[in-house]
C-alpha cells in the first residue's frame, strides 16, 4: 500500500495523529526496504514485482527492471490503462482513472477512453477485445470491474457484463527481470445457454498519446522469411496477422514501436510485444480519432467463431508485452532474455545448443543405413554432437509423393531397424536426432487410405494439395490419440534424444464435418491447443528429449511453441550471406540461443553463390551452429577448418546462446557491412563477427565500436581467424574498445571476420 499512504489530508486531529505515526513507521520500514532494495541492486538480486493497488484512488500498479504499469477503474467501472513506459519513482501517485470526455456526439466515451480490454457494445468503434453474439440476437456487451485478486506476482481482474453471466477474467504477471508483462483473458460463460465468441483478443495494450509513432514488425516467405519493416504509425489500422492456421512467415507475431527520430538502435524508448499463440492470429495497431495508439492481439477473427457452452470457459494465448529505454537493441534484449530465463523449456537454464549434423541437403529422401553411417563417421571427426537424420525414412517415403502418416521404418532402406544406426551414432559419442512431420498426411498413404476422413477439408469440395499432402484435422480426438501414439512408441522404442518436428504447408479448405456447422470454426483453437497438449505429454513422458519446430523453414517461430520446443529452424534458406538478412530479422524478436544455422554445401543451391567454408562458419556461429553440407564431398582442407571452426564455436557458444546480442551494423537497407557482438551475461567474454559484401572505391571496413563490456576491465583480444588490423592492441579497457574501437581487415567480396574478448581477472591486471 505504499501509494495509498501519501494520500489525502484529514480534519480529524485524532486521525491525523494516528496518521502521523503511522506514516511514521511506514517510513522506517520504508527506509529499511529502500536499504534492502538497493543492496539487492547492488549484489544483482532481481527484485519480485509486487502489484499495489490503492484502493482509494482505485489504482493497480505494478513495477519490475526499468518499467512501470498502471491501470484504474473509472467511475463507469471500465478498466483503463494509465500508464505504461520507463520505471517510475515509487512514491509517485496516480491519479484515479477518468472516462475521457466524448469527441462530440459521433464518438462516444466508450471509444475515446483508453480501456485495458473493452467488450464490443455501446458505440464502440475501435477495435473491440471480445465480440459475443448471444442466442436471443443480443450481440452487444458493456464489460465492467467486479472484484480483483493478487496472488503475489499474478493479478487477475474480474469484469462482468452490466446485465448477463458474462465473466472476463484479465491475468496480469510482471516478469521481475526484464519488466515484461504477461497478459492472458479467459471467457465464462455463467449464462443458461451457449454464446459465440466472434473476436476475442488476450489484451490491448495502450501507448501514450502520440503521432510520432514507428512500428516495426516482420514479414517474409518461404526461404526468405524475417524481414524487418518500418512505417508510420498513423490514423486507421495496420494488421498484422496469420489465416494460415499456423503461425506463418508471412507476417510474424511481433511489434516494435518507437517515437521517429528519438534516438538510434540503442537509445530512446521502445515499446513491444509478442504473442504466445501457433494458430492464426491478429495483432492491430491502430491510431484512432484523439491520436491514441492501441495495439490489440489474440487469435485471428477471421473465419472464426467459438460456442463456448454454458458453464464453459474460454481462455486466450498469451499476450506478452515490454518497455525498454534502450532503443530497439535494447528491446530485443529484453525479450531474449525473457525466452532463455523464463519461457524455454527448462528455462531459466535451458540446454547448450549441441552442434548437429543434419543429413537433408546432402541426401534429401536418399537415407539408407549404410549412407547414414558414412556420414555420421565423418560428422564425428570435426567435434558434432548431435546427428539427426532427416525425411525419407519411414513409409514407402522415396519423395514427397508419398509416406507421410505411415511412421513405420522403411525396411528397404533401414532392413534391421534404426537401431544398428543409432547404437552406430552413440558409438561414434553423438545423439541421435530423427525428422518426423506428425501432422501430415500423404494421400498415398497406408494412413489416408484408412482414414480419408481424418483430413482438414469440405466434404464434396475439391481439396487443395500442397507438397502432395493434406493436413490431419488435429482437433479430432482420434487424430490426436495417433499422432501422440504413434510419437511415443517410436521414442520409447528408439533411443533417440531429439526430434525435427516438421510443418510443410498451411491449411485451406478448414472443414471438420464430424461436428455440428456451429462448431466446426473451434478448428482454429482445438488444433493448437491439441499440438500444444502432445508437446507437453510427449516431453512429460520423455523428458530428456528436445525438439526443434520446423515448419519449411522458420513458419512456426512464435513465443507459444518455443515454450514447448528447444529450438528452431530459421530458414530453409541456408545461403550464408542471405543468412546475414534473416538472421538479423529473427534475433529483433527471438534469442540467437535457438536460431538454428546451418552450414551448407557452396555454391548454395539458393543463389548458387560461392562463399568459403570459413564465411559459412562465421555466419552460422552467430547462431545455434549446425552442419548440413554434404559430407562426402568434402576434401581433407574442409575437415580441418570445420574442425578448427567447430572449436571455436564450442568456446563461445555460451556467450553466443546466452549473452546479450548488440546488432553493431545491420545488413538492413542493403548494407555492404554486418556486425554482430555478443556479450556474456556478466561481461566477462564478449564475441564479434563483421561481413563484407564487396569493397568498393579503397574504402576500409568501417571501424568496430563494441558495446556492453566493463569500461574499466581490461580485456584481452583473440582473432579467430586472423583479420584484426596491425594495430590493434592485445589487451585494452573496455573503454577502449568501446571507444576507440576495432579494425578489422576486410577487403574484396564476401569476407568475414571474427574476434573475442576476455576480461583479465584483478590478478592478471
Ligand atoms: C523442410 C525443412 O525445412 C527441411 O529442412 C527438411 O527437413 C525438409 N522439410 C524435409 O522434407
Amino acid at each position: 500500500m505504499m501509494y495509498a499512504m501519501w494520500s489525502g489530508v484529514s480534519v480529524d486531529r485524532e486521525r491525523s495523529r494516528a496518521r502521523l505515526r503511522r506514516t511514521m513507521s511506514m517510513h522506517l520500514w520504508l527506509l529499511l526496504g529502500v536499504t534492502l532494495l538497493s543492496a539487492c541492486g547492488r549484489w544483482g538480486v532481481a527484485q519480485s514485482p509486487a502489484v499495489h493497488y490503492d484502493e482509494a484512488r482505485r489504482t493497480f500498479r505494478m513495477d519490475a527492471a526499468g518499467t512501470t504499469y498502471v491501470l484504474g477503474i473509472n467511475q463507469q467501472k471500465q478498466l483503463q490503462a494509465l500508464y505504461w513506459g520507463k520505471r517510475l519513482g515509487s512514491r509517485d501517485q496516480f491519479p484515479a482513472a477518468v472516462q475521457s470526455p466524448p469527441a462530440a456526439a459521433f464518438d462516444q466515451p466508450i471509444t475515446t477512453t483508453p480501456q485495458e480490454f473493452v467488450g464490443w457494445g455501446g458505440g464502440l468503434y475501435v477495435e473491440p477485445d471480445l465480440k459475443i453474439t448471444f442466442p436471443d440476437g443480443n450481440r452487444d456487451l458493456a464489460l465492467q470491474y467486479l472484484s480483483h485478486t493478487i496472488q503475489g506476482q499474478l493479478l487477475r481482474i474480474v469484469l462482468k457484463d452490466v446485465s448477463r453471466e458474462v465473466y472476463v477474467t484479465l491475468e496480469y504477471t510482471m516478469d521481475a527481470e526484464t519488466g515484461i508483462l504477461r497478459r492472458a483473458a479467459e471467457i465464462q460463460n455463467r449464462t443458461n445457454a451457449s454464446f459465440t465468441i466472434e473476436q476475442v483478443s488476450a489484451a490491448t495494450w495502450n501507448l501514450p498519446r502520440g503521432t510520432d509513432y514507428r512500428l516495426r514488425y516482420l514479414t517474409g516467405r518461404w526461404a526468405a522469411e524475417w524481414t524487418v519493416q518500418e512505417r508510420a504509425v498513423q490514423p486507421g489500422k495496420t494488421v498484422l496477422e496469420s489465416r494460415r492456421g499456423t503461425t506463418g512467415a508471412q507476417n510474424n507475431p511481433w511489434f516494435a514501436i518507437d517515437r521517429l527520430g528519438t534516438g538510434g538502435p540503442e537509445t530512446g524508448s521502445v515499446w513491444f510485444g509478442a504473442l504466445g499463440w501457433s494458430g492464426s492470429w491478429q495483432i492491430t495497431v491502430e491510431q484512432d480519432l484523439l491520436q491514441q495508439v492501441r495495439v490489440s492481439g489474440g487469435p485471428n477473427s477471421f473465419d472464426f467463431g467459438y460456442r463456448l457452452g454454458k458453464g464453459e470457459t474460454f481462455k486466450t494465448p498469451p499476450f506478452y508485452g515490454g518497455f525498454s529505454q534502450e532503443g530497439i537493441g535494447g528491446a530485443s534484449r529484453l525479450l531474449h532474455r525473457f525466452e532463455v530465463d523464463t519461457l524455454l523449456p527448462h528455462a531459466p537454464k535451458p540446454t547448450l545448443r549441441p552442434v548437429l549434423y543434419n543429413s537433408w541437403e546432402a541426401t534429401e529422401f536418399r537415407v539408407d543405413e549404410a549412407g547414414q553411417m558414412a556420414l555420421a563417421e565423418k560428422a564425428a571427426t570435426i567435434g558434432v554432437e548431435r546427428f539427426v537424420m532427416d525425411d525419407g525414412w519411414f513409409g514407402q517415403r522415396k519423395d514427397d509423393h508419398a509416406g507421410l502418416g505411415d511412421w513405420y521404418v522403411n525396411k528397404e532402406k533401414f532392413p534391421n531397424g534404426l537401431k544398428p544406426l543409432i547404437d552406430k551414432v552413440h558409438g561414434l559419442h553423438m545423439d541421435f536426432g530423427l525428422w518426423v512431420e506428425p501432422e501430415m498426411v500423404n494421400p498415398d498413404s497406408d494412413l489416408y487410405r484408412k482414414h480419408p476422413d481424418w483430413v482438414l477439408n469440405f466434404p464434396g469440395r475439391p481439396r487443395t494439395e500442397a507438397r502432395n499432402q493434406l493436413v490431419l484435422n488435429l482437433a479430432r480426438p482420434d487424430v490426436r490419440a495417433y499422432v501422440l501414439g504413434f510419437l511415443d512408441k517410436l521414442l520409447t522404442e528408439n533411443d533417440i534424444a531429439f526430434l525435427k518436428w516438421d510443418y510443410n504447408r498451411n491449411w485451406s479448405e478448414p472443414g471438420w464435418s464430424a461436428v455440428a456447422p456451429d462448431d466446426e470454426k473451434r478448428v482454429y483453437v482445438d488444433f493448437i491447443r491439441n499440438l500444444y497438449s502432445i508437446l507437453e505429454e510427449l516431453r512429460a513422458k520423455h523428458p530428456r528429449v528436445e525438439i526443434e519446430s520446423c515448419s519449411g523453414g522458420g513458419s512456426r517461430v512464435d513465443l507459444g511453441i518455443m515454450h514447448l520446443t528447444d529450438e528452431v529452424w530459421t530458414s530453409d534458406n541456408t545461403d550464408a550471406y542471405d543468412r546475414l538478412l534473416i538472421q538479423n530479422g529473427f534475433t529483433y524478436a527471438y534469442t540467437p540461443a535457438v536460431m538454428m544455422a546451418w552450414v551448407t554445401d557452396s555454391p548454395t543451391w539458393v543463389n548458387q553463390r560461392t562463399l568459403s567454408l570459413e564465411y559459412r562458419f562465421l555466419s552460422s556461429m552467430q547462431g545455434s551452429l549446425g552442419i548440413g553440407a554434404n559430407l562426402n564431398k568434402w576434401g581433407p582442407e574442409d575437415f580441418a577448418t570445420a574442425k578448427t571452426m567447430v572449436a571455436h564455436y564450442k568456446a563461445i557458444r555460451e556467450t553466443v546462446q546466452r549473452g546479450s546480442l548488440y546488432r553493431l551494423i545491420t545488413p538492413e537497407h542493403e548494407s555492404e557491412h554486418s556486425v554482430t557482438e555478443s556479450v556474456a551475461r556478466d561481461g566477462s567474454a564478449a564475441v564479434v563477427f563483421a561481413f563484407l559484401h564487396s569493397s568498393r572505391e579503397l574504402y576500409p571496413f568501417p571501424r568496430i565500436y563494441l558495446q556492453g563490456l566493463d569500461a574499466d576491465a581490461t580485456y584481452t583480444v583473440a582473432s579467430l581467424n586472423g583479420k584484426l588490423a596491425t594495430d590493434t592492441p592485445e589487451r585494452a579497457s573496455g573503454a577502449y574498445w568501446m571507444s576507440r574501437g576495432v579494425d578489422v581487415l576486410l577487403k574484396g567480396d564476401f569476407q568475414a571476420a571474427a574476434f573475442t574478448l576476455e576480461r583479465q581477472s584483478a590478478a592478471q591486471k
